[in-house]
């Protein structure tokens, strides 16, 4: 199969698509935890995520009722990673080491066993639900031109840029890569959106508010237009005698401009040009805008090989998904996305074929201070 085979996901319609996965019967491995509120158990699944997404399909309380997927999957390294209770490694393992997981499928042969998974998670996710892809450099663009396919080349919302370790300076022929991507997609418009805000040091903010009022209060200004002119609507209109600038349209109406002066948010300079007035206790209370370059290193010492950081999961989990949501990672590792979901009172589902990964995830959620309950299955005659 070629790339551009590949990359056409009409060539294989859905139900032809399903119909070619085997199914898969589940055995219950162990239980955990206690139930609270709701009729629901969280899910660890040990298997391969095609059959068991394809069961899944069937499931009426999760087919369309999974609110946000998060995956890390392998990059198509061409390794084995391994790892043992004290340490974790890529090839270079000690004999004590116990494969965590193989990933070795390449080429063209990977990006289709993405497809096929890719077109499977789109069908369980919510008509508010999204999607994070987290892929490395190599693997990355050759991803978004898949998730363009199978999603929508218009529901693609950021190319997120993680910095995931401190600079590298071993001796190579380029510049050292300290980063992977994230490519976040939702499946329709009308996506949950909470959005993140990061919090402001007081060095930054004493720097961005730079005045201070007769009240004592540190601020600065904005301009209250932007590039882009208006021809018939509101913004392009005349206020207090102003036109915005040639090639700029006010930021908002005359009416809400008239509004801010009467409140004293915009300042008037000397030479008549009015700016908007933005206090620093706000931006105290507020935080910023986060934006599409994202600092979260992976841990130090992880657990697992290629274990993600939490702090990093909790932020997609808080933005894209609500309180009793499913939050499903079909990739799960060492189930970073699903302790990140049940600290933060989601509901989850994690799936991944290395017993290792399945084991850690089990430990690790165990652990969370009053897990709510969650069943381990596993795909019948595997062995754990
Ligand atoms: C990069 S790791 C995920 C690490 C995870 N994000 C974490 O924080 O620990 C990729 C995982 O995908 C799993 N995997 C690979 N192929 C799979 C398949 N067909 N079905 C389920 N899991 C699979 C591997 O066993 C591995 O644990």
């Amino acid at each position: 199969m070629n790339l551009e085979q590949v990359l056409d996901v009409n060539t294989k319609n859905i139900d032809s698509l399903i119909n070619s996965i085997p199914n898969v019967e589940f055995e219950k491995v162990s239980h955990h935890g206690h139930r609270i509120l709701d009729n629901w158990d969280d899910l660890l699944i040990l298997g391969d995520n095609l059959k068991i997404l394809k069961a899944l399909l069937n499931n009426k309380n999760i087919y369309k009722r999974v609110n946000l997927i998060y995956i890390d999957p392998p990059f198509a390294t061409n390794q084995s990673f391994s790892g043992s209770e004290d340490r974790t490694a890529t090839i270079s393992r000690s004999l004590n080491d116990e494969i965590a997981y193989h990933d070795t499928v390449i080429g063209t042969e990977y990006l289709e066993f993405l497809k096929e998974r890719l077109i499977l998670m789109r069908e369980i996710l919510s008509d508010e639900g999204s999607i994070y892809v987290h892929i490395d450099l190599k693997m990355g663009h050759y991803m978004k031109i898949l998730m363009d396919e199978v999603f929508g080349r218009n529901r693609f919302i950021n190319d997120i840029t993680r910095i995931k370790c401190s600079p590298k300076n071993f001796a190579r022929k380029g510049y050292g890569n300290i980063k992977d991507m994230i490519l976040f997609y939702s499946k329709t418009k009308n996506y949950i959106w909470n959005e993140p805000r990061k919090k402001m040091g007081e060095e930054e903010i004493a720097r961005l508010f730079p005045k201070v009022d007769r009240d004592g209060r540190c601020y600065t200004t904005t301009p209250l237009h932007a590039p882009g002119e208006t021809k018939n609507g509101d913004t392009g209109k005349e206020w207090k005698g102003l036109k915005p600038p040639p090639g700029r349209h006010w930021r908002c109406s005359p009416k809400e401009l008239t509004r801010l002066d009467g409140e004293g948010l915009i300042e008037w300079s000397q030479s008549g040009n009015p700016r908007k007035i933005i206090y620093a206790d706000e931006a105290r209370v507020n935080g910023k805008k986060m934006q599409d370059i994202w600092e979260f290193k992976d841990p130090p010492y992880p657990k697992y090989p290629t274990e993600k950081n939490l702090d990093m999961l909790k932020t997609i989990v808080n933005a894209s998904s609500n309180l009793g949501d499913i939050v499903m990672d079909s990739f799960c590792g060492s189930g970073t996305t699903l302790v990140a979901a049940e600290i933060l009172g989601k509901h989850w589902i994690g799936i991944d074929t290395s017993k290792a990964a399945i084991k850690i995830s089990e430990v690790r959620l165990k652990k969370q201070k009053n897990v709510s309950a969650f069943t381990v299955l596993k795909e019948k005659g595997l062995k754990v």
